[in-house]
């Protein structure tokens, strides 16, 4: 069961729509609601997100009245409901008389209620009357003809990730009793000889609360993957009650790239229990190439939902209202944005919110209905967007097809986020930006996935920074290489094995990077970080910045060296069945240097661009198939005109193309031919 439960019950249209909070409006409005939901086609909307409050006005008593009129309205207009059990902020009441069930922060300051998401992962408190809500809400809803899916929660640890509180602590406890055994097991695996840390009582361990410098790093990780995993827990708890009462699928809403060390959910984890994985995506209006990004967290996404469809669960009609400067959508950003996801594999476009709010911390966030009202920029392009999804309702359930990969395993990037490393530059995330970006700019779709993935079926396979490999994941890689794929391993990987130990040999030594300095045929001895906005020259592929090292090629062959020492800066590795190639890039290459090495790339490795052309500058090509039809999504993010060698009826305007597209600045085409 999945996204196609979903479409199957929307008619097999495409899922439009978003946030619904009806209670935050008079009831007279409601009728004006569906009204404007079914002008722009709306048929999916995500009801009582927030309304604890509202449902339960003491602990036990519940007030569903409201909630059975707002569902009734929306099935009587045709309008499907995403229903939510309400359990993302508990109400002031709640935490008033369980003060306790409040967050703690790294200094042990105890945060109050008064904005949302106000709890510990761990409270027993919490999760009790989580569940009981639940319970209350799905008793009552899981028959009502409105209801096709639930969302339970939302966003999981936004604001309240991770939790260092008295309940933490005893949860953590008790997580590293079962991962670890016993104590001695423990001491090993955190290096506790280091600093005078050995613990003799499972009590004494805490969570990496504020310390005088740095916390043991492998400890900072395993609270890490244990705050994700409590969270987890909360979700399953509330998952499983609305599954021993419900048919429909569930999810809660991911939050794309913002799963780092300082507030970390493991989706990789977290994804395998989703019934239908969904996102929520918003545009970083200083980000010079957002658009970019959007379509990475997109591939991530689809990464997650192992290449099936997806949901859009939230992004935005035009402004945010949490950024420094929150910059309106232009005329057509929204549509391209929109169709941007649809062409990476979402069958469903949802808003936060349906109608911006009067009151309240978000009143200056956008929504499908702006303050402004009908006679507005948004309102109009909501219906155009209605219409646009309407005209390509037959790409539900086709799949994009990636031959290029990149690695994004969870622990290489909270592992890169640690402090005390060579250089607060060398970060994961930045540098699997920087790949993506250079195969996207190439005109390459491109998953994401996490090595321990099944990568037989890509031809070119890149692990940008994976500090942190296991043995398991690190033989994986080698097997692809040995099987024919091609591989690139950038700086700083295969550095640690998953407690963060450095991988050497203690008599023989070897060089970096320890877990790949075979199958690259490369031994590097020093690492030579680079001070903030330099470069080191390259004897090709332009410049490198963040990183460079000493070393030497032991079985590669060298591309590039660094011109100051002469090291290898780019090297290549021919498989030793005589297929397949691992690459190694010692430094951060630039967007020239990557395309550069990109072109060298993609022919070794037989990997081509969508239409086999790279796509004229700021236009993406992305195309989606159910085996017998074909649809490519042409979306041009420059100001230029252009013209692409595309045949088939476009779905927007409903023309044949007659051999080659012709899209307009800004604008978006759906070509829909045979497979
Ligand atoms: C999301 C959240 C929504 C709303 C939105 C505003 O993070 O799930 O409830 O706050 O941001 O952009």
């Amino acid at each position: 069961m999945a996204m196609d439960y979903i479409i199957e019950k929307l008619g097999g249209r495409i899922a439009f729509g978003g946030d619904y909070n009806p209670e935050q409006w008079p009831e007279e409005i409601w009728k004006h609601d569906v009204a404007l939901m079914k002008e722009a086609g709306v048929n999916l909307v995500s009801v009582g997100i927030f309304s604890w409050a509202l449902l339960e006005p003491e602990e036990g008593r519940y007030e569903f009245g409201w909630l059975d009129r707002a569902l009734d309205l929306l099935y009587t207009n045709g309008i499907s409901v995403d229903l939510a059990n309400a359990s993302a902020s508990p109400p002031p009441w709640f935490s008033r008389k369980y003060p306790d069930s409040l967050p703690v922060d790294a200094d042990g300051v105890r945060q109050s209620y008064g904005s949302r998401q106000a709890f510990a992962a761990c409270s027993p408190d919490y999760r009790r009357a989580a569940a009981a809500l639940t319970t209350a809400i799905v008793q009552r809803y899981a028959g009502h003809p409105a209801v096709v899916m639930w969302h339970v929660h939302n966003e999981y640890g936004c604001h309240n990730q991770p939790d260092f509180g008295p309940h933490a602590e005893r949860g953590f406890q008790e997580w590293l009793q079962r991962r670890y055994g016993n104590l001695e097991a423990l001491n090993k695996a955190w290096g506790t000889a280091f600093w005078s840390q050995h613990y003799y009582d499972w009590a004494e361990i805490l969570p990496p609360r504020r310390s005088g410098t740095w916390v043991n790093p492998t400890q900072q990780l395993d609270f890490a993957r244990f705050s994700s995993d409590a969270l987890l827990e909360c979700f399953n708890a509330e998952a499983d009650i609305i599954r021993a009462h419900s048919k429909h699928p569930v999810t809660t809403n991911f939050m794309g790239f913002n799963m780092g060390l300082n507030a970390p959910v493991d989706y990789w984890r977290w994804s395998g229990h989703m019934d239908v994985v969904s996102n929520d995506h918003y545009l970083i209006a200083a980000d010079e190439r957002n658009f970019q990004e959007l379509a990475m967290t997109a591939d991530l996404t689809r990464g997650w939902a192992q290449g099936k469809p997806w949901l859009l669960m939230e992004h935005s009609t035009s402004a945010v209202n949490w950024q420094p400067r929150n910059i309106a959508k232009a005329p057509g950003e929204m549509l391209r944005n929109s169709l941007q996801h649809v062409a990476r594999g979402t069958d469903g476009v949802l808003f936060f919110q349906w109608r911006a709010s009067r009151a309240g911390a978000e009143k200056f966030h956008s929504g499908l209905v702006p303050h402004a009202g009908r006679d507005s920029k948004v309102w109009r392009e909501v219906v155009e967007l209605g219409r646009a999804l309407e005209s390509i309702s037959e790409v539900a359930g086709s799949t994009v097809k990636a031959e290029a990969c990149i690695i994004h395993d969870t622990d290489a990037r909270w592992g890169t986020e640690l402090d005390s490393h060579p250089s607060e530059d060398a970060r994961n995330l930045p540098e699997t930006r920087r790949w993506h970006d250079a195969l996207y700019r190439a005109g390459v779709t491109t998953d994401i996935r996490q090595s321990t993935d099944d990568l037989s079926g890509y031809k070119l396979v890149i692990a940008p920074m994976l500090y942190l490999v296991t043995d398991e994941a690190a033989a994986k890689l080698h097997e692809y290489v040995e099987a024919g794929g091609t591989l690139v391993i950038t700086y700083f990987s295969g550095i640690v094995d998953q407690k963060d130990h450095i991988r050497m040999d203690p008599v023989n030594g070897g060089g970096y990077p320890g877990a790949f300095s075979e199958l690259l045929g490369v031994s590097m001895e020093e690492f030579f970080p680079l001070r903030s906005g330099d470069a080191v020259g390259l004897s090709r592929f332009g410049s490198g910045t963040v990183w460079s090292e000493l070393g030497k090629a032991t079985g590669a062959e060298v591309l590039a060296t660094f011109d100051d020492g002469g090291s290898p800066a780019v090297t290549r590795r021919a498989g030793s069945t005589g297929r397949g190639a691992a690459y190694y890039v010692a430094t951060s290459l630039g967007s020239a240097g990557l395309a550069e090495l990109l072109q060298l790339l993609c022919p070794d490795a037989g990997v081509e661009p969508v239409l086999g052309i790279q796509p004229p500058e700021d236009v993406e090509i992305v195309r989606r198939s159910n085996g017998a039809k074909d649809w490519t999504f042409v979306i041009n993010h420059s100001a230029q005109n252009v013209q692409v060698p595309l045949d088939g009826v476009e779905l927007l305007s409903g023309t044949a193309t007659g051999g080659t597209l012709n899209l307009t600045a800004g604008g978006v085409a759906v070509v829909a031919a045979p497979a």
